[in-house]
Order: C-alpha cells, then sequence, then structure tokens
C-alpha cells in the first residue's frame, strides 16, 4: 500500500471513530424517574413501584446500568424513535400497564381486520404519561418489547405516543380555538385517530378518523380537523369554529395503532370578559346620606369571580380596600355567560368630598385586574377639587383654541379679493 493511502485510510478512521464518540452521549440522555401504579389484592389498593428509565438507541442494546439504584426499583431501557420523551423539563412521570386489545368502534375496526397480532403483544406492555412544570407539554406513549433484544424484558421501545403542547387551554368565547394534539406512530400505516368531550359527567364523540381507510367516521358540525397536516406531520389537532360556553371541559384526543392506543386530556376553559359598570353614576350625595354603591359584573364566564371596592380619600396616594361587599346572586345568560350586582354601602361625609370609588374585579378571562371608578361629589361642599381645577384648565385651553381659530378666519375674511383669487389657482 502507498504510504498516502495509508495516512488517509488512518485519517478517515480517525475522524470516524471521533464521529462516534461526539454522537454517542447525545443518544444517551440522564436516567429518568418514574413511578409503576398498579391497583392490587382485595380491596384493591394502589401500588407505586419507583422505575428508572434509562434512554438508548436501538443500536446500543445493553448499556451500563446508573450506579445509584434504590433497592426495589425497576429498571428499563427505552428505545424512544418519536424523540419526545427526551426533554429535560418533565417532572411527572407515570407508567401503567397497557394491555393490547382490539377495539369494538367503526374507526379502529379496519386497523385489525386481518385478525392476526403479532406475538409481541403476548409480552408485558407499558403506558407512560410525563408532564412537564408548567405544564406546557405532556407526552402518553406507548411501549414495547424492542424487537432487536429478543426477549429480554427490560428493553423497551415506544411504538406509539400522543402529545399536546398544554394542558388546559383558556378559550374566548365567540373565537375560533385550537385544541393542539401530535400524532407519533413511526412507519405504521394503520392508524386512527378520535376526538371526545366530556363535561358533567356526559360524554360524547366530536370526531373520529379512520387514517388507514382515510375516511371520517364522525364529525359534529363546527369541529374540524387537517389530513394534509395529519398525515404529513402527524398534527391530530382539532379546530372549533366558534367557542361556546357548553364547550368546557375535557377533550380526549385519543391515537390508535393496531391493537394499541395513547391518549391525552386537555382541560378547555371557556373566558368571557365581563362588562363592569358602577353605579349611580355620576355619583352625587348629601352631606350623611346613605349611598349604596353597586357594581354590575356582566356577561363574564367562568363563574368564579372576585369582586372589591376600593376607596382613595382626597389627599391620599393610594386606594385602601373596603369591607363589607356583598353579591347579588348570579344570573345565567342565554349564551351561558353569568351577570351578579356587587354593593357596597357607606355615609356621605363631607369630608370625602372629591373621593374615588372603585370597584375591582379578578377573574380568569384577564390578567390583570378591570375597575370602574366614581368620584365623590358632596353637595354643598365648595371649593374646588383637583379634578375642577383641571376641568377649569381643559376648558381654557379649548376656549384659547377656538379663539385663536376664530381669528385667523376673520382676518383671512378681511382679506382683499385678489388674494383669495390667487390661492384658488396656486391649487388648480
Ligand atoms: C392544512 O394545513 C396546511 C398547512 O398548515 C394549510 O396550507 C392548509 O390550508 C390546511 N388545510 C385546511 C383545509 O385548512
Amino acid at each position: 500500500m502507498i504510504p498516502s493511502t495509508i495516512y488517509k485510510v488512518t485519517a478517515l478512521l480517525c475522524a470516524l471513530a471521533s464521529l462516534l464518540l461526539v454522537s454517542a452521549p447525545a443518544s444517551q440522555a440522564d436516567p429518568f424517574s418514574c413511578w409503576l401504579v398498579e391497583e392490587v389484592g382485595s380491596p384493591r389498593t394502589i401500588r407505586q413501584t419507583p422505575v428508572l428509565l434509562i434512554f438508548t438507541d436501538e443500536s446500543r442494546v445493553t448499556p451500563e446500568p446508573p450506579v445509584t439504584m434504590e433497592p426495589g426499583t425497576l429498571l428499563f431501557y427505552v428505545s424512544d424513535p418519536s424523540m419526545k420523551l427526551l426533554s429535560p423539563d418533565f417532572s411527572s412521570c407515570e407508567m401503567t400497564f397497557h394491555l393490547p386489545q382490539e377495539v369494538p368502534l367503526n374507526w379502529v375496526n379496519s386497523l385489525t381486520a386481518e385478525k392476526v397480532s403479532p406475538p409481541s403483544l403476548g409480552q408485558t406492555w407499558y403506558s407512560l404519561s410525563v408532564k412537564n412544570d408548567k405544564e406546557e407539554v405532556a407526552v402518553s406513549a406507548v411501549m414495547g418489547p424492542l424487537r432487536a433484544a429478543g426477549d429480554k424484558k427490560d428493553h423497551l421501545a415506544v411504538f406509539l405516543a400522543a402529545y399536546s403542547t398544554s394542558v388546559t387551554v383558556y378559550a374566548q368565547l365567540g373565537k375560533p380555538l385550537s385544541l393542539p394534539c401530535g400524532l407519533w406512530k413511526g412507519p405504521q400505516p394503520r392508524f386512527a385517530v378520535e376526538w371526545r368531550h366530556r363535561s358533567q359527567g356526559d360524554g360524547k364523540v366530536l370526531y373520529a378518523y379512520d387514517g388507514w381507510r382515510d375516511r371520517i367516521e364522525e364529525e359534529l358540525t363546527g369541529y374540524t380537523m387537517n389530513f394534509s397536516t395529519l398525515h404529513s406531520k402527524g398534527d391530530a389537532s382539532l379546530f372549533l369554529e366558534k367557542v361556546e360556553a357548553s364547550h368546557e371541559g375535557t377533550y380526549l384526543c385519543i391515537t390508535y395503532l393496531p391493537y394499541l392506543r395513547a391518549q391525552r386530556d386537555i382541560q378547555v376553559v371557556v373566558t368571557a370578559k365581563p362588562q363592569l359598570s358602577l353605579l349611580p353614576s355620576p355619583l352625587f350625595a348629601r352631606p350623611g346620606e346613605e349611598m349604596t354603591l353597586t357594581c354590575e359584573i356582566s356577561h363574564f364566564h367562568p363563574l368564579e369571580i372576585s369582586v372589591d371596592f376600593l376607596l382613595q380619600l382626597p389627599g391620599e396616594t393610594s386606594p385602601s380596600l373596603q369591607p363589607g361587599t356583598s353579591l347579588s346572586t348570579h344570573g345565567l345568560n342565554q349564551d351561558g355567560t353569568y351577570s351578579v350586582n356587587a354593593y357596597h354601602r357607606f355615609t356621605a361625609k363631607p369630608a370625602h368630598h372629591g373621593a374615588r370609588y372603585s370597584c375591582l374585579v379578578n377573574h380568569a378571562s384577564s390578567s390583570k385586574p378591570m375597575s370602574r371608578t366614581q368620584n365623590l361629589q358632596i353637595a354643598g361642599v365648595s371649593g374646588p377639587s383637583i379634578e375642577d381645577g383641571m376641568y377649569l384648565f381643559m376648558v381654557s385651553l379649548l376656549l384659547y383654541g377656538f379663539l385663536s381659530y376664530l381669528h385667523r378666519k376673520v382676518k383671512l375674511f378681511f382679506r382683499s379679493p385678489g388674494q383669495v383669487n390667487d390661492k384658488q389657482k396656486k391649487v388648480n
């Protein structure tokens, strides 16, 4: 062999080796703690067993076990081609046993039409559910025996995953809504997607799609799915044309492969921002008069709401919370929103002339508190308040503007006609 060729080959081998060294650690993440949850005994109790998951790829079948492991911990090597479980943010993890089975639903029937189930179905399968702290990402996966590992029971692979980018979705009443759900199914061409809605014990199928036969089997009006993104990217999101109050509840995105299923649930909270008014408006009172302030809060959703009255006396820099707020019983509007009145009683004191009363509302529909304010005017109390001074200033400003405008007009009026004609010519 010519020396130059030897050098080339060695260089190539070195490059390959360094490539392997660099890529190997990336494929192996830190062990991931989980719990295996099962019902045991009679009467039934919940048993939780600590589990350690080590993510590997299929080519590296027997990686090193972690050095520290509590006794009684189960260890699994998981190959995750979906790459959905390899996020460092996941804080809660739960595993349960998964029983592969045929599903007697029209949109799932075709997936198992041959009635020949693979022998691996007889082995142990697991469902895995992970969420991150902020509840932004959640994944449900089905794990089964890794084929390359033969009959090693501690080597698992992800076969199906359903994931979503939100656990709770706040939906504005009257607006369109997209409920996020993704499906990872590997190379398996047979799949189905089903969306269900559950609210107060009631459940119904909103949408069902047989992806293998490319057929919509169930479809309620107002709901759609995008099949091109479903087939190309696994995006199984459900679109709602217009959010109504009755759309609140739990949505289940259920994904099927032959004999397997994974589901994600999403909570939908329908929000509508309240309309506020603080009465009486304007707020006039005689000295010593018993007054009732009414804060009308209407057309909001959901029902939970907090209302406070604040008072800022003249000369004070910040308002203070007033005790003694009462609430009316709530009314239900035709569109499913609520209305309620809040009351605050007080005795008008002359010293409170110019005080600012506010009604402050906190509600899920708005990240900031909402408020309405009225200035208390006590009859017979003289002396301009700050507001009066501001009004005077604004009036004089307007008057000045008006007068200078008039002044210019009058000057124009008294100009010679020749000057005016010159101007018009220029314009033309
Ligand atoms: C589906 O999604 C694709 C890509 O986002 C978009 O171009 C297409 O218009 C969508 N189809 C429907 C029917 O909304």
